[in-house]
């Protein structure tokens, strides 16, 4: 290469003028201009006006080759462009270059998409040629973003006194709940390695270990089922601490989150966060990841039915089930069809469907009007505050906390529809008072709600033995404009309890000790009270940059069916490879 670079394509303008300068970088796009040339070459930095005009026609010549995509280096003198020329939108927009010479460093196939943002083009094409895509300007803002973020965690934590210490990737099946994605191993036949679907396990040893203050900005992986907000490998930023209560994770974590929004975004956030509990949120939004952006509170009215003609609603009521209403006076002018669309939603949710009413000059109208008792109106009205003409909405359901995230979904899909949602907040609040425990009727035993480190409530541990499913956790969720961006608890750190605990998940003596028998082990050493949290990186940066999806903040996603389109992964193996594992493919 002869030409290299004096400077980037994002750099120049008006101080530089009249000096010579070398640009390396991809050519943008090209246009002849009545027999000049223009070119704008791009760099992850911005992009210059480079020109070439006939009197060189050598050089000339060179450029008329030039094709988007090419990777070039340009010398040249810098000047002002001319004023209708001017383009204030760009940085180097004032000026251009007068090229004196060109070296083509690589020419480039026709790129099966433009190189430019909003480009009409399925997001399989662009993950299949992840590198053009990344190309584009906001997915380089996006990782830029990306970097920026992890740069002031670890500058936050760093000066918090926080040590970052790795821990294995091939290690054993960890806590989280997921399926595993498991690692032969070659030299143990038959045996494998489990990859961490987080560092649960590692960074409470690291507390008995006497690290105090832990972070890490690490890979998970988890075999899940995927969406918008997820993948199989996701990124967490990982923290556990020592001789703390829930207090301290808190408000540590609200500094975190107060640095890191003004550091990346600019944006300014108060603390403390407001804290609602589980069973609030769930009465109230339907949901324990609330979107607080907007109101529509979802509304018990069981007891209303429990007397009244309408006997759909009566029975459900009657049976220890859930009635709920949301009022939407930007509704009410549905149509049927409308109406009928929001029944679709819910069914499709696995509900019953939604139950309408239209609130018009004070009277009942429509849907189930004709079913209710003046007397079930008058409660209605008084408990729905009703004053202006509305379209209310229930949802009635057996399961009390079905029919309310039904409700909750609608809440929501909703508010989408009708752009009720103030976009240009920031709404950050702390989920508290979890239950410890929920029922899984798949399994026929309680399963631990986080995870099975995660310590009861001291008050509520005399519930263990009663009615644990009423016993609330130590545990707490960040949720950021309805998502939850981080997770975590104070841990079970005495031997007693966590056995109690692992009987009521009925996780026999043997099993415990086979999976976390290491764990429980290190707890016999003097294990200090700890606590810790993690938070799902990829989530938190997609919301900072007001991404759509995941997978526009990470350099390499994959497909919602978890596919790699790029390199192509999952791909079969040598047999070679599978023989020296011992493993013999099943057909199914
Ligand atoms: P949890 O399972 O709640 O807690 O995970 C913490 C955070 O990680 C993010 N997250 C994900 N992001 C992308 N794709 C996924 N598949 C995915 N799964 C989870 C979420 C979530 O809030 N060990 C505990 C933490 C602790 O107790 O300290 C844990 O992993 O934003």
């Amino acid at each position: 290469m002869q030409l290299k670079r004096t400077h980037h394509c994002g750099e120049l303008n008006r101080a530089h003028v009249g000096q010579k300068v070398v640009l390396n970088g991809w050519v943008d796009s090209w246009r002849d201009h009545g027999g000049v040339i223009f070119i704008d070459i791009r760099d992850r930095y911005g992009k210059t006006q480079i020109v070439f005009s006939p009197e060189n026609k050598t050089l000339y010549q060179q450029a008329r080759k030039l094709r988007s995509e090419y990777v070039i280096a340009v010398a040249g003198e810098v000047r002002r462009r001319p004023e209708q020329a001017i383009n204030p939108a760009i940085l180097t927009g004032e000026v251009e270059v007068a090229a004196t010479e060109l070296e083509v460093l690589n020419t480039s196939k026709t790129t099966p998409f433009e190189i430019k943002d909003f480009v009409n083009v399925s997001e399989d094409l662009r993950l299949r040629y992840r590198y053009l895509d990344l190309r584009r300007p906001s997915l380089q803002k996006h990782l830029l973003l990306r970097h920026r973020a992890a740069q002031a965690t670890r500058a936050y934590f760093n000066r918090q006194g926080f040590v970052e210490i790795e821990t294995p990737f091939l290690t054993k099946s960890t806590p989280e709940g997921a399926r595993d994605f498991l690692v032969p191993s070659r030299l143990h036949p038959g045996k494998f390695y489990a990859l961490p679907q987080s560092p649960q396990t590692y960074k409470q040893i690291l507390m008995v270990a006497g690290f105090d203050k832990y972070y890490q900005i690490v890979r998970c992986f988890r075999d899940e089922d995927l969406r918008r907000d997820r993948q199989p490998e996701f990124t967490q930023i990982d923290i556990e601490m020592t001789f703390v209560d829930e207090e301290d994770v808190l408000s540590m974590m609200e500094g975190f989150m107060q640095f890191l929004l003004a550091e990346v975004g600019g944006l300014e956030v108060k603390i403390p966060f407001p804290r609602l509990s589980y069973a609030e949120a769930m009465a109230k939004y339907g949901t324990d990841k609330p979107d607080t952006r907007f109101g529509y509170f979802l509304n018990n009215v069981t007891d209303v039915f429990l007397n009244s003609p309408f006997q759909v609603f009566q029975r459900i009521a009657g049976t220890k089930g859930y009635v709920g209403a949301v009022v939407f006076p930007e509704a009410v002018q549905f149509s049927r069809k409308q109406i009928e669309a929001l029944n679709a939603y819910v069914r499709q949710l696995g509900g019953h469907g939604v139950a309408h009413v239209k609130y018009l000059h004070n009277q009942w109208e429509g849907g189930i009007a004709k079913f209710l008792s003046a007397e079930n109106q008058r409660a209605l009205e008084s408990r729905l505050k009703l004053e202006e003409d509305a379209l209310v909405l229930f949802v009635a359901d057996e399961d009390v906390e079905r029919a309310q995230g039904l409700l909750g979904a609608l809440r929501l899909h909703l508010a989408e529809k009708l752009q009720l949602i103030d976009t240009s907040r920031i709404e950050l609040l702390w989920i508290v008072d979890f239950p410890l425990l929920e029922y899984s009727e798949e399994e026929g035993r309680y399963v631990a709600r986080h995870h099975p480190f995660t310590s009861p409530k001291l008050s509520d541990l005399a519930l263990l033995d009663t009615a644990p499913e009423k016993a609330r956790a130590r545990a707490y969720d960040l949720i950021f404009n309805g998502n939850e961006i981080a997770g975590g608890s104070i841990r079970i750190h005495r031997k007693d309890l966590q056995e109690k605990v692992f009987q009521i998940l009925r996780l026999g003596p043997q099993e415990a000790e086979q999976k976390f028998g290491f764990l429980l082990e290190a707890f016999e050493y003097g294990a200090p009270p700890h606590g810790g949290i993690a938070f799902g990186f990829d989530r938190l940066v997609m919301l900072l940059a007001g991404a759509e999806s995941i997978r526009d903040v990470i350099a390499f996603p994959k497909t919602a069916s978890g596919v790699g389109l790029m390199e192509g992964t999952p791909s079969e193996v040598d047999p070679k490879q599978l023989e020296e594992l011992k493993i013999k493919p099943v057909r199914t």
